[in-house]
């Protein structure tokens, strides 16, 4: 494994931005993740995993070793409508991979920007229908231990766009693959009203699903091979039941949706930062997207500080006005 020095990340991050990796190196084979465990063991350097880059933001110079996980392979399993990807594969393609095989239930997550490695990091979600559904397990390098292990779907603890990944021991795991059980049978879902109305008259072919999610998120989230973006900046906000019906009053119009607890509804964070004006507004090179307030983009050259200055006030905003604390979906780096 070749380790670089000094690296620009602006190619590494879907926002484009422009700060410097200590040191880099690309991971192709798990043997590769000995030799950075021991190269930063050695220096007493951080080290953090990258697949695409595209739900981080980096904010500063990392001064440690960055692995760029591009490891690949993609393989049908014994069991019916099992497959097996490596981390470094790209999402998206995965999704055409398993429609081409005539493997079900991947289609509302089209376009997902990232790689199969991440997905589980933060439980990828669009159009009704999360990761974990397919989820069987995963193989994962531990880069305290050095050991490599598997995870079954309760060691994940996955939940809204969070798993065990995202919090102290589980950010020591590399994921190397996933493995997945999709259906042979279609299994529509339609339960975003957008997909249903966009699927109204037709039958809903796994195809015309997937045409019709590519198509929605076409016309709401900027192509972040156009202009630099990470989609959803903010999580959707969870409140109790009697704090909505207190904001239902303030705010009418308000939308919520029920969540599996009764007690908690959960609110659109684009609905929040829209009544507070903040759709197309501008701050330096960073902007919110015109079409969907809950998108910030990388307008004209902006720094990992000028985008993350710009979420703070609109966060502030939402905090006076609705008295709801937003919590980032991106990593801030
Ligand atoms: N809305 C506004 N203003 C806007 C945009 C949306 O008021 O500018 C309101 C509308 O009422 C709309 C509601 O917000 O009905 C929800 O909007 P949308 O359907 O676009 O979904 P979202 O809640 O903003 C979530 C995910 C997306 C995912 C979509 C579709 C999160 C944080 N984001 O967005 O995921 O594609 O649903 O399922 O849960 C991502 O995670 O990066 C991402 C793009």
């Amino acid at each position: 494994m070749d380790i670089q020095e000094q690296v620009d990340l602006a190619p590494y991050n879907s926002f484009g931005v422009s700060q410097r990796a200590a040191f880099f190196a690309e991971v192709q084979q798990a043997s590769d993740l000995h030799q950075a465990r021991e190269f930063v063991a050695s220096r007493h350097l951080p080290i953090m995993v990258l697949g695409e880059g595209s739900n981080v933001l980096f904010i500063k110079d990392y001064p440690g070793l960055i692995l760029y996980m591009n490891n690949k392979g993609k393989e049908l399993l014994p069991g019916a409508g099992m497959l097996r990807a490596a981390a470094g594969e790209n999402w998206h393609e995965l999704v055409i991979f398993c429609l081409q095989k005539s493997l079900y239930g991947l289609e509302n997550l089209a376009l997902i920007p990232g790689t199969v490695g991440a997905a589980p990091i933060q439980n990828i979600g669009a159009y009704g229908v999360e990761l974990e559904q397919f989820f069987v397990e995963l193989e994962a390098f531990d880069l305290k231990t050095g050991e490599t292990r598997y995870m079954s779907k309760s060691d994940c603890q996955f939940a809204y766009r969070d798993s065990i990944f995202k919090q102290d021991p589980g950010q020591k795991l590399v994921v190397l693959s996933v493995s997945l059980q999709l259906s042979q049978q279609p299994t529509p879902a339609l339960g975003y009203a957008g997909l249903k109305e966009a699927l109204t008259g037709e039958e809903a072919t796994p195809q015309r699903v997937f045409d019709a999610v590519c198509d929605i998120r076409r016309s709401k989230l900027p192509n972040p091979k156009l202009i630099g973006n990470a989609g959803s900046f903010f999580k959707n906000p969870v409140v109790s039941r009697s704090k909505y019906e207190t904001l239902c009053r303030a705010h009418p119009g308000i939308p919520g949706w029920d969540t599996e607890d009764s007690d908690l509804v959960k609110l659109p964070a684009a609905w929040l930062l829209e009544q507070k004006g903040w759709k197309g507004k501008q701050r330096g090179g960073a902007a919110v997207h015109e079409n969907h307030a809950l998108v910030l983009v990388n307008k004209d050259n902006a720094s990992g500080e000028d985008i993350v200055l710009l979420a703070e006030e609109m966060s502030s905003s939402v905090l006076q006005g609705f008295g709801i604390a937003l919590q980032t979906e991106v990593r801030i780096v």
